[in-house]
């Protein structure tokens, strides 16, 4: 098996601010509550005519050329979304289209806000085993197209954005230990629930609001603490390491009290959790994709490091991996 390792970061973020002055006049919140409860400052939100694959194809165009890979000879296009131009065809497949990425195999993976890891750990497969030489992985979220904005609950969490990665073989390090699970029996938690075979497009399904995200976000705080906890733990067994070798955690950023309870599990000074919800909110798959570049970028992350992704989400689904970088 050949190992497998990143060798290009590119993020993407809509220009628009959405601050939480600006929530509190539209639903009953405030930004006291909102920072103290989540983290939570500013989101961004994409204009009108951006979808998920616009997003995805500058984030995609950033770690290209980082990679020094030309779009035409990309060999697989895999974007973790929940939030598609459409239901089909994949957003991998209008990526490709902008790209001009025509040598690539595509698709979408779904798997919330574990997205970015699923599609991270279904790429090193394919290049280990010698399938394809390099895969172009991307976490695209339009999250305000599902979010409802009357619902204080959620409306406050969500941002859009789009972060993305190369990854090619190397010769020592790269993607040391990966692991993934997943829960179907806690799928109720978080879901959006109209708009598939199970609850159809109907004028009746828009009156209820099915078309938006649902989520019971007290019960998936304390799931997440102590599942993202068990991950990091698990992924670094698998890496033969311990906490104690981990340079710098990249988490999905649901909410910074769910990331400094896990530290506090996981033994890890607060330094070590890599966030930036404050500015960006909950992007789904892209927040772990969005913080890795912006970790690599801002040198919090320097070659040779050991870094370890952790994520949760709807499904429930989760992952992790550890990355000498
Ligand atoms: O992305 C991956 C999966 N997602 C997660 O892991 C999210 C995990 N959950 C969370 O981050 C938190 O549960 C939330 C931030 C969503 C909510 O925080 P919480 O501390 O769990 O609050 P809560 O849902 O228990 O609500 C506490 C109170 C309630 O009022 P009462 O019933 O105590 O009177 C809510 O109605 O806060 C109220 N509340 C709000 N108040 C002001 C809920 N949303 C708001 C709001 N502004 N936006």
């Amino acid at each position: 098996m050949r190992k497998v390792g990143i060798v290009g970061v590119g993020e993407y973020l809509p220009d628009k601010i959405l601050s939480n002055l600006d929530l509190e006049k539209m639903v009953d919140t405030s930004d006291e509550w909102i920072t103290t409860r989540t983290g939570i400052k500013t989101r961004r939100l994409v204009s009108p005519n951006q979808a998920a694959s616009d997003l995805a194809v500058n984030a995609a165009r950033q770690a290209l050329r980082e990679a020094g890979i030309l779009a035409a000879d990309v060999d697989l296009i895999i974007v973790a979304t929940i939030s598609p131009d459409m239901q089909f065809p994949s957003t991998a497949c209008f990526v490709q289209r902008t790209l001009g990425a025509r040598n690539a195999v595509c698709f979408d993976v779904s798997a919330a806000c574990a997205g970015f890891v699923y599609a991270l750990v279904v790429a090193q497969q394919f290049i280990a085993c010698s399938t394809y030489k390099n895969a172009l992985v991307i976490g695209s979220e339009v999250l305000s197209s599902i979010t409802d904005w009357q619902d204080r609950n959620t409306c406050i969490l969500f941002g859009d954005g789009a972060g993305a990665a190369v990854l090619a073989p190397v010769t020592s390090g790269g993607i040391l230990s990966t692991y993934l699970g997943s829960d179907g029996l806690l799928s109720d938690l978080l879901m959006l629930p109209g708009g598939g075979s199970r609850n159809p497009t109907t004028h009746q399904s828009i009156d209820k609001r099915l078309h938006y995200i649902k989520m019971r976000g007290n019960e998936l705080f304390k799931l997440a603490v102590k599942i993202m906890t068990d991950a990091a733990q698990e992924a670094l067994r698998r890496a033969g390491l311990e906490c104690k070798d981990i340079d710098c955690v990249i988490p999905h950023q649901a909410n910074t009290r769910i990331l400094l309870n896990m530290a506090k599990r996981l033994g890890l000074p607060a330094e070590k959790i890599y966030l930036n919800i404050d500015k960006y909110g909950n992007m789904s798959s892209a927040s772990t994709a969005i913080a890795l570049c912006e970790a690599a970028k801002s040198n919090h992350i320097k070659r040779g490091n050991i870094v370890l992704l952790d994520a949760f989400g709807g499904g429930l689904v989760w992952g992790a991996c550890v990355i000498k970088w």
